[in-house]
């Protein structure tokens, strides 16, 4: 499986505080029967640079490879939509020209079907990570929907499947999946304990979701979409 929004990256953001947790998510990861992991740090902070993301990236593959774990790292972001006009921050997935992109918690802004629009001219493909726990998607699902299409899709998070982010992300991440919506599922893991790299529970959790083929979301999509083509 390949998780494609993961803060593994240690010392950069609010999730892997240090090498020795960076290491133990992997290993958690590994076990779940995840090969690929996309580190997604928030670029909130303007210093961390692509060139940075590449060079801690490497650092991190070299310890795993230490560590005898068999897991590769790609670079990504997550980018606050609020940063998306600025061009350096564009910064795609596991080299790719696919943007993962952090939609504000209570609102869907005016301004983004334009905006995506924007990007998408400029060769971009837009992921909206979790919008299931986006409070007015939760309100009104179908504003999310009619963002969606050729170039915008969406990822839920594994966790909010499983019920971990409360009844209203899982029932509007059930109701994606199950319409069709959702183009992946990644962790969004912080950590090694709260917020663990692990994506089986939630295939276990959308079992009974008619018509689904859940690997489609964690291995297929992930890899006909981004493919994995940047060099580790
Ligand atoms: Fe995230």
């Amino acid at each position: 499986m390949i998780d494609i929004h993961n803060h593994i990256l240690p010392g950069v953001d609010d999730g892997a505080k240090e090498m020795e947790q960076s290491v133990a998510m992997a290993r958690i990861a590994e076990k779940d029967g995840i090969t690929d992991i996309i580190a997604t740090p928030h670029i909130t902070d303007p210093h961390l640079t692509v060139e940075e993301i590449n060079s801690r990236v490497a650092l991190l593959n070299r310890e795993l490879a230490a560590n005898n774990i068999g897991v590769r790292i790609h670079a990504g972001a997550e980018i606050p939509f609020s940063m998306l006009d600025n061009r350096s921050c564009r910064i795609g997935l596991a080299g790719s020209k696919n943007l993962l992109v952090e939609l504000p918690v209570h609102c869907i802004p005016s301004q983004a079907a334009r905006l995506f629009r924007l990007i998408k001219s400029e060769g971009y493909t837009v992921i909206i990570a979790h919008p299931e726990r986006n409070m007015s998607v939760n309100r009104n699902v179908e504003r999310l929907v009619t963002l969606l299409g050729p170039g915008v899709m969406a990822q839920i998070t594994a966790d909010s499947l499983i019920g971990r982010m409360g009844e209203p992300a899982r029932a509007c991440a059930r109701y994606l999946v199950k319409k069709g919506a959702a183009t992946f599922i990644a962790t969004d893991a912080h950590n090694d304990s709260t917020r663990p790299p692990l994506l089986s529970p939630a295939l276990s959790a959308i079992r009974t979701v008619k018509n689904i083929r859940a690997k489609k979301l964690v291995l297929d999509n992930p890899l006909q979409y981004i493919g994995l083509t940047d060099t580790v």
